[in-house]
């Protein structure tokens, strides 16, 4: 069995995904054991707590700087006893001494195809409203491993979407959500599980 940790800051429908795949059986050995929140008014804790999962929130504002957001949070982690540590949506960037603490051990789903808008200032509705900016017509999501390089480490999925003609980043959002997001965190999740995925060379490696 392989405890999972989900950090969450909004409306958790990536945490949906994931709680509706582990009643299906479909996340493997992988068990949701925690939520995490940076927001106290998340929907995603409603979620969590319609399902019986043990949620906590630390919210950033309440700590001086992010070395001691990112204590605290490692802290919770460890409580938690987290093999896995899934960002489905966590909108905040933790520091180094939590990425070393679980090195290839945390994973975030991103709404773009890595390396196109992604980075730091690059979250939720804004990576969809460069998308449409820059005309491209082809979108996605990736989950990849967090290193301390923002949006940087080890990509594990990436599925790609269509942009449409006269596509709102709220429409773009909603597709890219429904054919992507909710389709490969799960399925990236299941594979953790099941260790079929290893780096090498910086590169992360799926078993087929
Ligand atoms: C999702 O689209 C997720 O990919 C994105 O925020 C949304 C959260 O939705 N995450 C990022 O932009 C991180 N850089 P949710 O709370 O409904 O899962």
């Amino acid at each position: 069995m392989k405890n999972i940790a989900v950090l969450v800051s909004g409306g958790g429908t990536n945490l949906q995904a994931l709680i509706d795949a582990q009643k299906c059986g479909e996340l493997g050995s992988g068990q949701i054991t925690c939520v995490i929140s940076s927001k106290a008014d998340a929907y995603a804790l409603k979620r969590a707590k319609d399902n019986f999962i043990r949620t906590k929130v630390l919210v950033r504002k309440e700590y001086p700087d992010i070395a001691s957001y990112s204590a605290a949070m490692l802290d919770a982690l460890r409580e938690a006893d987290a093999d896995l540590v899934v960002y489905a949506g966590f909108m905040t960037i933790l520091d180094s001494q939590v990425c070393n603490a679980y090195p290839y051990k945390m994973i975030n789903v991103h709404p773009a195809l890595i390396p196109s808008f992604c980075g730091k200032g690059y979250y939720g509705l804004k990576v969809h409203e460069e998308a449409l900016r820059k005309g491209v017509k082809i979108t996605g999501a990736t989950v990849h491993f967090v290193t301390e390089e923002c949006d940087g480490g080890p990509i594990i999925l990436q599925k790609a979407v269509a942009v449409r003609n006269g596509d709102t980043p709220e429409t773009l959002q909603k597709r890219v959500m429904e054919e992507a997001e909710w389709k490969i965190l799960p399925e990236a999740v299941r594979l953790f599980c099941e260790d079929k995925i290893h780096v090498e060379n910086g590169i992360a490696v799926v078993d087929e």
